[in-house]
């Protein structure tokens, strides 16, 4: 087995998270949302939920606790508003809602997209655990997703089992993301 089909075997579902004034008030076309439901398809996760919400702590915050509480989902990913501008809260209202950081994740993606950008450094997003559900933030733009979500989309489906109880052991689902 493959581990596509072991992921989609197992049934993790996701949903993507575009943070955004002007996505949300149409007066921008979201193309980071769209690109990360590409990314995580091809890893075989289900995208079951999508919205695109202002840039408001209230409105991100509902969402993902929404989306956790009664939807279940394995997995959020949000897009937007990491930033250092006034507006950019979605690091404040995520941090709010977690049980637990998972900071290796963010170090991952800043350290990888250093090489990039030095912008890079200005990201401030989190990872962390609510109940079962994996939340991961996101930079903004279509490229910053691009860079960023490649970095750790080969952890996801071994970070997904064991956030949500899997005990196989973690040798050997090394050996399997790697076949
Ligand atoms: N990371 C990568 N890999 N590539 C990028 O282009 N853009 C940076 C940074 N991270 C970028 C990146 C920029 S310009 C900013 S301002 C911060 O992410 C925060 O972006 P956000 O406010 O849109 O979330």
């Amino acid at each position: 087995m493959n581990v596509i089909e072991k992921t989609l075997r197992q049934g993790f579902c996701c949903g993507v998270l575009t943070v955004s004034d002007k996505g949300s008030q149409g007066e921008r076309r979201d193309t980071s949302g769209p690109a990360i439901v590409e990314m995580l398809e091809s890893t075989g996760l289900a995208v079951i939920a999508t919205a695109i919400v202002p840039d408001r702590e209230e409105a991100i915050r509902e969402t993902l606790v929404q989306w956790v509480d009664r939807l279940h989902l394995n997995l959020i990913v949000t897009t937007g508003g990491t930033g250092v501008a006034p507006s950019d809260v979605t690091p404040e209202a995520t941090r709010r809602v977690l049980d637990r950081e998972v900071p290796g994740i963010g170090e991952a993606m800043r350290g990888a997209s250093l090489s990039k950008t030095p912008h890079a450094m200005l990201s401030r997003g989190l990872a962390g655990i609510r109940n079962t559900c994996l939340i991961i933030n996101l930079p903004g733009s279509e490229r910053a997703v691009r860079e960023n979500l490649e970095v750790v989309l080969a952890a996801l489906p071994h970070a997904l089992a064991k956030i949500r109880g899997d005990e196989a052991d973690c040798g050997g689902s090394l050996s399997e993301t790697s076949s």
